[in-house]
């Protein structure tokens, strides 16, 4: 069907389903090709900053070098977060150890009470919109990091400030998550990968934030919507499921097994039990995720100067292991490995905790769902699909 008006929404075929296509300017993700707002992949991460990027999703356009230093430090000032959710946050520490709570859940529920002590929580208007977006940016890491302190049973990392205002966004990330300031080479791989991650047109958490904020719901609202889609290991959560399957793999087969016979035992075992490979296929991308490549190149060569990792393992043979596994995929299944994949290995790769893989991914996709919930609310119309009924044929309650 077609709805004639400022927003529209089409039914079409892609492959052999029927798929919701709706029209925006802030990404294209194509077999050949994802842009985002008119610049490609391979140009962002080669030569734009996660800030840069930041900017282009949320502004719209490429900022002017004292647009880009206006807008470092409007984040940088909005870091700290509000001493309710640091409570929180310390509140946190045995649901997360019993495991009622995992990361995800606690970031969500987090930037759920930063929009209840937000002075703008309840407006949809486009400049409240863009200075929220710019709070969200600036305060996820904050928290993932002092969760990550309350995990390890550290003293919060810089309370006061959220960070160093001398770091960049990803290397203070790291920094909060650790105390410890990252070399520049982490803190690029950081920046690639929040790049990579920050905005991919209707996948299942953006279209998740825009049915919410098409119903006119505020911001914070759409975006929790948004991390609880996220967290699903078929989406954001296959960055951390990918690295638990690679260690499932690791412990069966030894390390002395990569590259022998039995990683291919493993698989055809996989593929008799119908299992489904984390980190592998994409809906939309045939025949392969355009940034799939670029952070497993990164991740190579973090791995090759990292002598060890947590798995006790040299970080190279994770690489090997994965390259084997990516392999067997493709020559058994023709189904390549999507971003997920390299980004589990390479966070292992840097000792980054596994349960903090997608939460990072939120750090990043704030920005694109901020840019999509800005778009719905500036051009609305509530998004309505309509289900065709498959249940019992009409019939009388009373015989
Ligand atoms: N492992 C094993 N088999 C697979 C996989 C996989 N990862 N992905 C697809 N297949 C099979 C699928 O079972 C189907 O087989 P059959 O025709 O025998 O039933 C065939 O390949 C075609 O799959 P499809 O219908 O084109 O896949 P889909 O579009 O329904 O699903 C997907 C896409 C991402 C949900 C799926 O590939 C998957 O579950 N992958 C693993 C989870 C994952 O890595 N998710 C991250 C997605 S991308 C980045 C992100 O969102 O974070």
């Amino acid at each position: 069907f077609k709805q004639k008006t400022a927003y529209e929404i089409r039914l079409s075929l892609v492959g052999s389903e029927m798929c919701i296509r709706d029209r925006t300017a802030i990404c294209s993700v194509e077999q050949g090709s994802l842009i985002y707002r008119g610049y490609e992949i391979h140009d962002l991460a080669q030569n734009a900053t996660f800030e840069e990027v930041s900017f282009v999703l949320l502004e719209g356009r490429k900022p002017e070098p004292h647009e880009l230093s206006r807008f470092k430090g409007e984040i940088i000032k909005e870091r700290a977060i509000p001493g309710a959710v640091i409570d929180y946050l310390r509140a946190s520490g045995p649901m997360l150890k019993s495991g009622t709570a995992v990361p995800m859940d606690v970031l969500r529920t987090a930037v759920s009470i930063l929009g209840n002590l937000d002075p703008e929580s309840q407006s949809v208007a486009a400049d409240a919109n863009l200075r929220k977006s710019k709070r969200l940016l600036a305060r996820i890491p904050t928290i993932i990091g002092h969760m990550q302190n309350v995990i390890d049973g550290r003293p919060l990392v810089a309370p006061e400030t959220g960070g160093d205002a001398s770091l960049s966004h990803a290397a203070n990330l790291l920094y909060l998550m650790t105390g410890t300031k990252p070399s520049p080479e982490f803190a690029h791989v950081v920046d690639v990968s929040l790049i990579l991650y920050a905005e991919h047109d209707y996948n299942a958490s953006t279209f998740a934030t825009r049915v919410i904020a098409g119903t006119l719901s505020d911001m914070h609202g759409a975006v929790c919507g948004g991390i609880a889609a996220l967290k699903g290991p078929l989406h954001g959560g296959a960055n951390e499921a990918a690295m638990e399957m690679l260690k499932e793999i690791m412990q069966d087969v030894g390390e002395s097994g990569i590259g022998t016979k039995k990683v291919d035992d493993w698989m055809d075992d996989a593929f008799v039990q119908k299992r489904k490979l984390m980190g592998f296929g994409h809906r939309v991308y045939k025949n392969g995720d355009h940034r799939a490549p670029i952070l497993h190149k990164l991740g190579r060569q973090v791995a090759a100067k990292n002598t060890a990792n947590p798995g006790g393992h040299s970080a190279s043979k994770w690489f090997d292991l994965g390259e084997q596994v990516q392999k067997i995929m493709l020559d058994k299944k023709s189904i390549h490995p999507n971003v997920d994949f390299p980004c589990g290995l390479t966070y292992f790769t840097m000792g980054i905790p596994v349960p903090q893989y997608t939460p990072i991914f939120v750090a990043s996709r704030i920005t694109g769902w901020c840019a999509h919930i800005m778009e719905q609310h500036a051009d609305n119309r509530l998004i309505r699909p309509v289900a065709q009924y498959t249940g019992p044929a009409l019939k009388k309650w009373k015989a």
